[in-house]
């Protein structure tokens, strides 16, 4: 086990009607004009947004409203927020929707923070943050965990670069979580969701250190229990109870609870994805089903211990067998998971057919990102990436 920070400020409201307390909690939190920040009109067309605007309303909290966040979303629009933010006097960023949304309304939290310098500087990790102002979020589907994490994702549509800044200062004040606000979801979204709520928490079991017995039992359990609910979503998708629990698991997946005592976790699936993501406007979770298989062909023999532990616990495999062939049947399990909801396990069946002159682009991209190297189960370098891109066609 090494030794860990465990940091988790977010204040978290959980359960039906709890959208209705957001200006309650944004008082409580000292914002006195809020940007309401949201994406391409679900809120609008739920009714979610007036509502919480009268609960804004009724706490007498000034407020400004700023739409059309995209899926992985645009530094453009980052921009905008920012100047509009300015010019309204903005003191408090109020994220109604996913983590897109939630993402967008981060970094213009740090734009406002340090409104001198160009906030994509982060996301080229060139400077550091010093400071950022308060970030809230009323969350409307369960996948990104950026309702809790330290991450923020953007997108500069100019060149379709997608990078990654990851800082404390970005932790949400408070997150609304009503299960039933993700019921309108299109079944893609959901699963899409629950995907990436998992790859959160196997990113940081696939590792070649520091495991503890309590962070490896949690995060098994949660990988099960999403798949479970997963299952009981595609059937039945307004089933409450199943809502709830993807929901609160794509929290825990992502706030660092299931990484404690590790090394820190792998990435790599992350990392290579968000190149897919960047050139072809993939949804993250779906992206993420696409290249997981490759990745774990690739890699399971340099940290097998965990791929049969994974493969025994989490996909239930009972077989007897080498080591090798009880690890490789759990990644069939998963294979097998993915398509029972309608996922993709390669990039064909994502829908995307990059050229070999992008596939070697992504890969580029990709080392450069990660600064030449990724990965705890298996180190990746430009070569190994290339290789994981080629299988996953
Ligand atoms: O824009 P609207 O109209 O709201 O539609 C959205 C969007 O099209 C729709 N949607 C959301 N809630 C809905 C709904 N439709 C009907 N009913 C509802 N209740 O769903 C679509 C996807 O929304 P999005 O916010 O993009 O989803 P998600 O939460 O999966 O966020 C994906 C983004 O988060 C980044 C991803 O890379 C991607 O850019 N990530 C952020 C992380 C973080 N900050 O910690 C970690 C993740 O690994 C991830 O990289
Ligand atoms: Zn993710």
């Amino acid at each position: 086990m090494f030794n860990f920070s465990y940091y988790t400020p977010t204040e978290v409201l959980f359960g039906k009607g709890t959208e209705n307390e957001t200006g309650r909690m944004v008082r409580k939190y000292q914002g006195t004009k809020v940007l309401i920040h949201y994406g391409s009109g679900s809120v609008v067309r739920s009714g979610l947004l007036d509502r919480i605007k009268a609960s804004l309303d009724q706490e007498g909290i000034g407020h400004v409203e700023l739409g059309g966040v995209v899926p992985n979303p645009h530094l453009e629009l980052v921009y905008e927020g920012i100047e509009l933010c300015r010019k309204e006097k903005v003191d408090f960023l109020l994220a109604v929707g996913g983590g897109s949304v939630i993402d967008s309304s981060k970094a213009i939290a740090y734009g406002l923070a340090d409104p001198d310098r160009d906030v994509w500087e982060l996301f080229e990790h060139t400077r550091k943050a010093n400071g950022c102002l308060p970030v809230a979020s009323v969350l409307t589907i369960a996948a990104a965990g950026s309702e809790m994490s330290n991450s923020c994702v953007i997108t500069r549509a100019s060149d379709n670069n997608k990078r990654a800044y990851d800082d404390d200062l970005s932790r949400p004040k408070f997150a609304i979580m009503n299960p039933e606000l993700t019921v309108t979801l299109p079944d893609y979204q959901t699963q899409s969701g629950c995907v990436d709520i998992m790859m959160h928490t196997m990113e940081r079991y696939f590792t070649q250190g520091g495991n503890m017995e309590i962070t490896d039992t949690i995060a098994e359990g949660l990988l099960r229990t999403v798949m479970k609910n997963a299952r009981i979503l595609h059937a039945d998708p307004a089933n409450y109870e199943a809502r709830a629990e993807v929901m609160w698991s794509s929290s825990l997946a992502h706030n660092g609870l299931t990484g404690c005592g590790n090394d820190g976790g792998d990435f790599s699936s992350h990392m290579l994805e968000h190149e897919m993501g960047g050139m072809f406007d993939v949804t993250h979770g779906a992206g993420l089903a696409a290249i997981w298989p490759s990745w774990a062909r690739y890699v399971y023999r340099d940290d097998l211990d965990r791929f049969v532990r994974y493969a025994r616990n989490v996909m239930g495999v009972t077989d007897e067998g080498t080591d090798e062939e009880i690890a490789l049947k759990g990644i069939e399990a998963m294979e097998a998971f993915y398509h029972s909801i309608d996922m993709p396990v390669n990039m064909s069946e994502l829908g995307i057919h990059p050229t070999p002159e992008q596939v070697e682009e992504m890969a580029e991209r990709c080392a450069l990102a990660t600064g030449g190297s990724q990965g705890s189960a298996k180190v990746l370098h430009k070569e190994d990436m290339l290789k994981i891109y080629q299988m996953a066609l």
